[in-house]
């Protein structure tokens, strides 16, 4: 008999919930029932519009009918197979699927089951193939401080977001951070692209000094840091990582899991930018959410280095059990369809001007220290309160969700990253909401 009669639903307490405040929520829960399109719907039966797709992830919107069918349809028709010594068609149409729609060169791909498995999956391609390409002295990873590259020991390790790392001992060893990018100083309000901050990809070149190139294998940075609060590149500061990286022989990763599949406007945040790394870690909108997923693009030379040694032999020893599993392909094809349908991968282009007047019309409202955008991604800081760091933004985000929209919050930075099918209308509502609650909150 089903254990699920035998709790009380009321009973929130054996549920550990992942980042999150346990105590306040289970005290006053926001529980959602259901969604469609652009909003959730509570258990109360309230609407509420979905300011941040889920987690950055459902950027087709909730329950699309091409993708809870093709999910419905593959879980009766083959429902797993071993991801290891085996094989299933969709899989590998989906690989050739993923390689069309990626950047130029990005001509291979791994699979996974979240942005922190393509993180750990990506730092392990890089060192593994510094060695195959005999040059296994470059063991050192460097990533960047308010970096966000998931939660496994990779990704902690080479990430910059104090409260992440803190608890849990010495990390990977061989890390190096170089400065994050927010200079709020000169760049406050600026819309799109910063003009200053360009200069701090030398900090780079600084690393490589101190530790000697011949050391360092792979740089990873997000091109637009969303998790610490939507902080964006400075013009030409990408360009000129890559040309240092480039010049060192050093591999560039993007850690495209947020800005991956349309966010940015265009298909990844590498074709916005224009830099084109060795490897672009994704999740999320892979599968718009619905099935957990992540995928690892790679260079054709990186792949084709390991494609060496006896032909019986592994030649990469990683992956996972859900590598590739059948309904996360199936899901991610329907995902692909509809973003081709409807244009999704490129319609943030045509919304990013409306986004961004919309945004910074909230510059006068209470306690806002800096409006932030680019696609349709935006960002506003909030002034703290003196003593209670984060308060402030937790506050407008409870108050948001009383009021019928999900806002996501992290410090005291609001951030926004709306499904990408979102009406010019519901962009008004969103703002309107943020404005009133920010007109209420202490
Ligand atoms: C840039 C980046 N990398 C990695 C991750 C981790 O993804 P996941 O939560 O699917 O492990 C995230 C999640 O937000 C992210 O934003």
């Amino acid at each position: 008999m089903s254990n699920r009669l035998n709790v009380a639903p009321n009973d929130l307490s054996a549920f550990w919930m992942p980042f999150t405040a346990n105590r306040q929520f289970k005290q006053s829960p926001r529980m959602l029932a259901s969604a469609k399109d652009m909003h959730y719907t509570t258990t109360d039966g309230r609407k509420i519009l979905d300011g941040t797709a889920g987690l950055w992830c459902v950027n087709a919107g909730h329950c699309r009918p091409k993708i809870t069918e093709a999910i419905t349809h593959q879980a009766g028709e083959l429902d797993y197979a071993p991801a290891f010594q085996m094989g299933h068609p969709i899989v590998f149409e989906l690989a050739n699927r993923l390689v069309d729609v990626a950047p130029e060169g990005m001509d291979h791909v791994f699979f996974t089951n979240s942005g922190s498995e393509s993180v750990e999956t990506a730092l392990k391609i890089a060192l593994a193939y510094q060695r195959v390409k005999g040059e296994g002295s470059r063991t050192r990873l460097i990533g960047r401080e308010r970096g966000y590259h998931g939660v496994n020991f990779g990704g902690i390790s080479v990430g910059g977001i104090v409260t992440n790392r803190k608890m849990f001992g010495t990390l990977l060893t061989g890390v190096d951070h170089m400065p994050h990018t927010h200079l709020p100083g000169k760049n406050a309000f600026t819309k799109g692209e910063p003009e200053h901050g360009a200069e701090l990809a030398d900090e780079l070149e600084r690393i490589v000094t101190l530790h000697d190139a011949s050391t360092i294998a792979a740089v990873i940075v997000e091109p637009v840091a969303g998790s610490t609060g939507v902080l964006i590149p400075p013009k030409g500061y990408l360009k000129k990582l890559r040309d240092i990286c480039t010049k060192h022989g050093i591999l560039l990763i993007f850690d495209e899991v947020i800005t991956g599949f349309g966010r940015l406007g265009t298909p990844f945040a590498a074709d916005y930018f224009d830099v084109i790394p060795d490897i672009i870690t994704t999740a999320k909108g892979v599968s718009n959410g619905v099935i957990p997923m992540g995928a690892v693009f790679v260079k054709k030379e990186i792949h084709d280095a390991f494609m060496a040694g006896p032909e019986h032999m592994i030649e990469f020893f990683h992956g996972y059990t859900y590598s590739g599993n059948p309904i996360a392909c199936a899901a991610a094809l329907a995902t692909l369809d509809t973003y081709k349908e409807e244009g999704l991968l490129t319609r943030g282009a045509e919304l990013a001007p409306y986004w961004a007047d919309a945004l910074h019309s909230l510059k006068d409202a209470p306690n806002v220290i800096d409006i932030r955008n680019i696609g349709l991604v935006g960002a506003i800081e909030l002034q703290p309160i003196a003593g209670q760091p984060t308060k402030r933004a937790f506050s407008a985000f409870v108050k948001a969700f009383e009021k019928g929209c999900l806002i996501r919050t992290t410090g005291d930075i609001i951030a926004l990253s709306p499904p990408l099918i979102i009406e010019k209308g519901q962009i008004d509502e969103l703002v309107d909401c943020v404005r009133t609650v920010l007109n209420e909150v202490e």
